[in-house]
């Protein structure tokens, strides 16, 4: 079993198919009764397309960032870990729709690593998925990216190798609306982490891999802490409807922007002012219920892209998800903003304080957690930015199943296999409107997220939202409408990175 390599750095080593889509030459993609050439990041298409997206004298934005070893840990803990520019998240990059985005991208760290540009439709060349869309970046290499910025919105960026993103190598991009109305007083950006405190996130996906569940030594504390499975102690079935079973590794704390419970990231605030919260799930591995102890609030955005507006007491948000919600503060005190591990009692915290008083305990646990929870279900597209109707002309279904028993995530039967790209990869045509067909076999739900597109979820709430990352639930169907205005390779997968990396990713791959 430990010759399990069916990570995306494989994408890298597998030397027909991806060096060819990365080096530009004409992939063939094989279908029914012949062979389709694969639009790759090289194509004059996609460059076509970025020229069509880029205004005349769009403002440019130029960032440098540094991914490398963090050798202090977080508020007291002694973890070594990964981070940009040497903090965890790293430095937010904000900058204004129609905007350039150039970013010099030094690899610091002793493997090679990418940025993916974690939402955002750009061109495909620099969308970061390694060997499929360009080389690593060596250790010591640089990479510059540069790519327009279409939409306003939440985003966030982290590497495409491996399970780097669990060391704390991600932060938020926020992308601001030139036209924006600006109905708040203060923005502030919650990014929130599972967090393993040094641990190496190799190892873990190295045990799952060959161990899965079966393989544990439970009779061995250390190995419980390093990747012990949720064995339903701290669950509560049915919470959230995502299933007995929500995370694969245990963590050692959880985060709002770097600071876990006991020295909480805090917001200043007055009473009667308007928050608009920018929530970042980065974990990994955990979806968080969010809420804010004593507040109801204000659904606006998910995933970057605004909804009509919700109240809600709390928000169920998967890994990779984000949401903006506007709060206004009706207290003069120190107020909790929780984000709970789904089935946990608690979970990582941060503060508002609009005046004086004492700071909640490091575990409290706001009643508004077992108030009205949305999810993505219940939000519906700004009129804005619904998709205008209009019938499919591909269906693609996307069967997503696996077992913790065996640790296979598969899509369609097999797990991903980059080698395979050939015959594993669902095609589509520029122009085409697209409906993805999500259907969970499996016992555990996934966030799956398409890269380069931002897809209208179908169902209940039609038009449902606009969104990047849907959760779907064990046994459940979920359908997402999108146009297909972005040729390249386009990776798909769930955003549990041990998820993916175990397989359960496919590729989009335009066609002519
Ligand atoms: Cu945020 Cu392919 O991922
Ligand atoms: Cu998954």
């Amino acid at each position: 079993m430990q010759a399990r390599t069916l990570t995306r750095r494989r994408f890298l080593l597998a030397a027909g198919a991806t060096a060819t889509a990365a080096g530009g030459s004409a992939l063939l993609l094989s279908r029914q009764g012949g062979s389709a050439v694969a639009v790759g990041p090289t194509s004059p298409r996609v460059a076509a397309v970025e020229q069509r997206r880029r205004g005349r004298s769009a403002p440019v934005t130029e960032v440098a960032l540094e991914a490398a070893p963090l050798l202090t840990g977080l508020g007291g803990a002694h973890g070594r870990t990964w981070a940009y520019g040497q903090a965890v998240p790293g430095a937010e990059i904000r900058l204004r729709a129609g905007s350039v985005l150039r970013a010099t991208v030094k690899n610091g760290l002793p493997e090679p690593t990418t940025v993916h540009w974690h939402g955002i439709a750009l061109r495909n060349d620099m969308d970061g998925v390694p060997g499929l869309t360009q080389p690593e970046i060596e250790p010591g290499a640089t990479f510059d990216y540069e790519f327009t910025v279409p939409d306003a919105g939440t985003y966030f960026f982290h590497p495409h190798v491996g399970a780097q993103l669990d060391r704390g190598l991600y932060a938020p991009l926020v992308v601001e609306d030139p036209d924006e109305p600006g109905a708040y007083d203060q923005e502030v950006v919650l990014v929130l982490d599972d967090w393993l405190d040094g641990e190496d996130p190799e190892r873990i996906l190295s045990d799952l891999l060959a161990g899965g569940m079966g393989g544990m030594d439970m009779g061995s504390g250390s190995e419980m802490d390093h990747s012990g499975m949720d064995m339903g102690g701290d669950s509560d079935p049915g919470s959230g409807g995502l299933g007995m079973d929500v995370g694969d590794v245990e963590y050692r704390s959880y985060l709002v922007n770097g600071r876990p419970p006991s020295d909480p990231f805090t917001v200043e605030a007055r009473r009667g002012e308007r928050l608009r919260l920018r929530i970042v799930n980065a974990a990994s591995d955990r979806p968080f219920r969010f809420a804010v102890g004593g507040h109801r609030f204000t659904v606006t955005h998910t995933d970057g892209f605004p909804v009509e507006p919700l109240d809600g007491d709390a928000l169920l948000i998967g890994m990779g998800e984000r949401y903006d919600v506007v709060v206004t503060v009706e207290s003069d005190g120190v107020v909790p903003v929780v984000a709970v591990p789904e089935g946990a009692a608690s979970g990582a915290l941060a503060l508002i304080r609009a005046g004086s008083g004492a700071a909640p305990p490091v575990n409290v646990s706001p009643a508004e957690l077992d108030g009205k929870v949305l999810t993505a279900a219940d939000l519906r597209a700004a009129e804005a930015v619904s998709l205008p109707s209009r019938a499919p002309d591909r269906d693609l279904l996307l069967r997503l199943d696996g077992t913790m028993q065996d640790y296979r995530w598969t899509i369609n039967g097999r797990p991903f296999e980059p080698a395979r790209l050939e015959e594993e990869g669902l095609q589509l045509r520029e122009g085409e409107r697209v409906r993805l067909r999500f259907e969970n076999r499996s016992a555990m739900f996934h966030p799956m997220h398409l890269h380069g597109h931002t897809f209208q979820v179908l169902g209940t709430s039609d038009p449902g939202p606009r969104k990047d990352t849907v959760i779907v639930r064990p046994g459940e169907t979920i359908e997402a409408d999108f146009e297909a205005d972005n040729p390249g390779l386009w990776a798909l997968h769930c955003h549990n990175i041990y998820h993916a990396e175990a397989g359960m990713m496919t590729v989009l791959s335009y066609v002519s």
